[in-house]
């Protein structure tokens, strides 16, 4: 794991940024993992400031969001359509027609739908970079804890914790969905390089779990301890009950000569 700390939550939403946009740069046709939350909310601020000023062109990209509501209509404000509608497609130059949510509607069935979009994945070459943010239970997308390490896109019923936690993202006469369709762990394992992103006190348990905690169900996101490529992006706060931040500064530091010396390098 490369765990690198920011001061602060635009810095990390910066730095997220530049790791899209090289992959943008240097690959044909990159397919990009995507996440809602308020987490990604910079991140796709900055990408969109950067396609305004011409630096970043998506017209080439592939994207498959990492979860969404069951049985939400595409249309519903509340939808993860509309929130990447709202917060980077309707912004950028990227074709509608090549960014994928896993949906399913009441009739559908829930594990037909999983199998289509692991082959969609598959079929797309895979995912090159998946962005990711944790939850305050150490979920990544909708893998509520004890779900399974291996588990791929299906439909998943969420914690009390975690409806709890969005519960602010629905006004009162709104209903909230207790369930929601999300690429598994294993799905998330399979890209190539993993982009997690948490900022602010209340991830500081989880990125502790996460990163120096037993791999566990328990802490889904602990499981990115075993990915060749995860990257770990994060503020002061997040950081705050990390034992070792100076030994993760002093690496990132390392890190940064050797980029200075040979390049940013990636192998996506
Ligand atoms: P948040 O959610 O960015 O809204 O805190 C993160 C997550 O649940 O993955």
């Amino acid at each position: 794991m490369q765990i690198i700390i920011y001061d602060d939550s635009q810095e990390v939403a910066i730095a997220a940024a530049t790791w899209v946009q090289s992959l943008i740069k240097e690959k044909e046709n990159p397919v990009l993992g995507l996440a809602t939350g308020s987490t990604p909310i910079r991140l796709y601020q900055e990408l969109v400031t950067m396609h305004k000023a011409g630096n970043c062109s998506f017209t080439n990209v592939t994207s498959f969001n990492l979860d969404e509501y069951h049985s939400i209509n595409e249309s519903d404000p509340q939808s993860y359509r509309s929130f990447m509608k709202a917060n980077l497609f309707d912004h950028v130059d990227i074709n509608q027609d090549n960014t994928f949510l896993p949906t399913c509607n009441q009739d559908q069935n829930p594990r037909e739908q999983g199998l289509s979009y692991e082959k969609k994945i598959k079929q797309a070459g895979g995912i090159d970079l998946q962005i990711l943010g944790i939850g305050a239970n150490g979920h990544i997308g909708f893998n509520e804890p004890t779900s399974s390490l291996t588990s791929r896109t299906r439909i998943k019923t969420l914690t009390q914790q975690t409806l709890t936690d969005n519960s602010r993202l629905f006004s009162e006469n709104e209903l909230q969905p207790a369930m929601a369709m999300t690429m598994g762990i294993a799905t998330i394992m399979d890209a190539r390089y993993v982009l997690l992103m948490a900022t602010g006190k209340n991830k500081a348990q989880a990125v502790k779990d996460m990163i120096t905690g037993a791999v566990s169900a328990n802490c889904p996101a602990s499981i990115l301890q075993m990915h060749e490529n995860a990257v770990i992006l994060i503020d002061k706060e997040a950081a705050s009950m990390l034992n070792d931040q100076s030994y993760y500064q002093w690496a990132d530091k390392q890190n940064r000569k050797l980029n200075d010396e040979f390049g940013f390098y990636h192998n996506f």
